[in-house]
């Protein structure tokens, strides 16, 4: 009795001592899922929104599909034609279309909505890995659900403009 009593004490100190060591930024990375980008080799600021979202946490893996391929996965994932960017990306069971803030798809992750996925339609100056945030101009991330329409999902004001 008092032996078993000794042994989960001691289990509970080194549980919350291993948690105590670990380092924040590595508990909060292995809660974010992974987050799979197809994309156009050609493109550039593709890997610029991928290196963004790996440094905000997220594991990221890509894989290059030319044109077509690209447009044929883009339709398959459900993405309306007016909502479509260059990389299409799969995160949670979600599409993720275009140059999508990495506080956005959080969001999405952790609010888990009845959707298709999230899209910033073609390319806005600003947006993660498209410029400087200081020279944003003014965009919308919509939401996009299983019957095709888009709502506001976020919107980000020209820079300057408070939010
Ligand atoms: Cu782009
Ligand atoms: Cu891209």
């Amino acid at each position: 009795m008092k032996k078993t009593q000794l042994t989960r004490r001691k289990l509970l100190i080194f549980g919350s001592s291993s948690i105590f060591v670990a380092p924040l930024a590595a508990l909060a990375a292995s809660t974010l899922p992974n987050i799979h980008v197809v994309k156009n080799p050609q493109c550039g600021c593709c890997n610029a929104w991928i290196e963004i979202l790996t440094e905000k946490g997220f594991n990221v893996t890509a894989e290059d599909r030319s044109g077509s391929l690209l447009n044929k996965f883009k339709t398959e994932s459900g993405i309306p034609r007016e909502m479509m960017s260059c990389h299409t990306a799969n995160v949670d069971g979600y599409f993720i279309e275009g140059h999508v803030p990495a506080s956005d798809i959080k969001r999405l992750i952790a609010s888990h909505p009845d959707a298709l996925g999230l899209a910033v339609p073609a390319m806005p100056y600003g947006s993660p890995g498209m410029g400087p945030e200081d020279e944003r101009e003014a965009f919308d991330v919509f939401i996009i659900s299983a019957n095709g329409t888009a709502e506001v999902f976020q919107h980000y004001p020209k820079a300057g403009i408070p939010v």
